[in-house]
């Protein structure tokens, strides 16, 4: 009955039942991979979300393919204040950035086509591929006291069905940013091999310096995509607005736009008010992240506060985003071990292996966590062993 592509296997793995069971248990749980803003205690401008939907405006459908130009030209603002300039006429609007993969994903590849992914990485690539009949080819990331990309390996990985690299910046769950010197290569590789660069900057705005950090938007040099949208820049994923914005060479960004618009004017997924609502929501996003940084600032403090008071675990360093790596013995699989703190410390956190690192004794936990939870929490980790 069904398409080979929907072929997954969706019985839980032992983590998934584990919780579950902790679950029906009715047990308390010191969650330490909350990555649901909204229910992380940050506080909203509530009354400014919900009057930003009630614009009379939305009683009108007037349908355009890239979304409506009121919420394009503050996505525009978005980036002016970061100094680039794009145009309103190269974003088209989307309904998340996963939404924005697909049609980007559909834009370039024909089934069996490959893209190229870091690892370790977020792991919704796998579905995302699998629904556009995409092969994903992983590229490694390599850690010496920080990340960077390992470019010998990702020269090794391209083949002739490679349509593209994707990037994430930073990335999900290490925290690191891409490089100048790094966005060269890319730029180089890319162009030389007709590949794009897709990159996704959902957490460019989560730096713990204050240093200026390098973005794929409006990046003149290869075909390239950037995502990014409400979910983690206004802490709003609820809202579903996000947007890819088209650049390069003026050869390949034309048809680039015109074929991306086809496919978004098939959908027209983004909502009138929540489009009307976009400059609005991302006003609003600077009280979000301020309270997101402090939050993250904290639970970093406590973190090293609590690792330098033994000797077992580290963390790997990292310059932003939502997420901490620690580096733990390796006495049995990650997965066995998020499983016996669950049983045994009531405490979850994620294995490495859902972000496809290499091997084991990597547990992922999350910094915007409640900051009590996060300090208990990782007591409870730290005392394991
Ligand atoms: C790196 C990265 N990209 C994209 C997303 C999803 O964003 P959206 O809600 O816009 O689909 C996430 C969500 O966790 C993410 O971590």
């Amino acid at each position: 009955m069904f398409a080979e592509r929907t072929n997954w296997n969706l019985t839980g793995n032992r983590l998934s039942e584990a919780l579950a069971r902790h679950r029906a248990g009715g047990k308390q749980l010191l969650d330490l991979i909350a990555s649901n803003p909204t229910e992380c205690g940050f506080a909203y401008d509530n009354e400014t979300i919900l009057a930003a939907l009630q614009n009379p405006a939305a009683l009108r459908y007037e349908p355009n393919p890239k979304g409506l130009e009121s919420a394009r030209l503050a996505v525009t603002e978005y980036y002016s204040a970061r100094g680039v300039a794009i145009s309103a006429d190269d974003i088209v609007l989307t309904t998340s950035t996963s939404e924005a993969y697909s049609f980007v994903f559909r834009l370039l590849c024909n089934p069996g086509d490959e893209l190229l992914i870091p690892a370790p990485s977020y792991p919704l690539f796998g579905f995302l591929a699998d629904i556009q009949d995409v092969k994903l080819v992983r590229y490694p990331l390599v850690y010496d006291h920080g990340w960077q990309i390992d470019f010998h390996s990702l020269q090794q990985a391209i083949t002739p069905r490679a349509r593209g690299v994707i990037v994430v910046n930073p990335n999900n769950p290490t925290g690191h940013f891409v490089k100048e010197k790094e966005l060269a290569k890319l730029n180089e590789l890319c162009a030389a091999r007709g590949m794009a660069l897709i990159a996704d900057e959902v957490f460019l705005d989560f730096a713990l310096s204050g240093a200026q950090r390098v973005t794929f938007a409006g990046n003149p040099s290869a075909l390239t995509f950037v995502m990014s949208g409400l979910s983690k820049i206004a802490g709003l994923p609820h809202m579903k607005m996000a947007w890819v914005i088209s650049s390069g060479p003026g050869e390949l960004k034309r048809p680039a736009m015109e074929r991306l618009e086809v496919i978004a004017d098939t959908y027209l997924s983004p909502n009138a008010p929540v489009q009307l609502a976009t400059p609005a929501f991302l006003e609003q996003r600077h009280g979000f992240q301020k309270q997101v940084m402090t939050r993250v600032r904290k639970n970093l403090t406590e973190l090293d506060r609590q690792l330098a008071a033994q000797s077992a675990c580290v963390r790997l360093e990292l310059e932003g985003g939502w997420y901490a790596v620690l580096r733990v013995p390796v006495a049995q699989t990650d997965e066995e071990l998020a499983i016996a703190f669950l049983e045994t410390k009531d405490t979850y956190v994620h294995p490495g292996h859902f972000f496809d690192f290499a091997g084991d004794g990597y547990l992922i936990a999350s910094l915007i966590a409640r900051e009590q939870e996060f300090a208990e929490g990782l007591r409870r980790i730290l005392s394991y062993f």
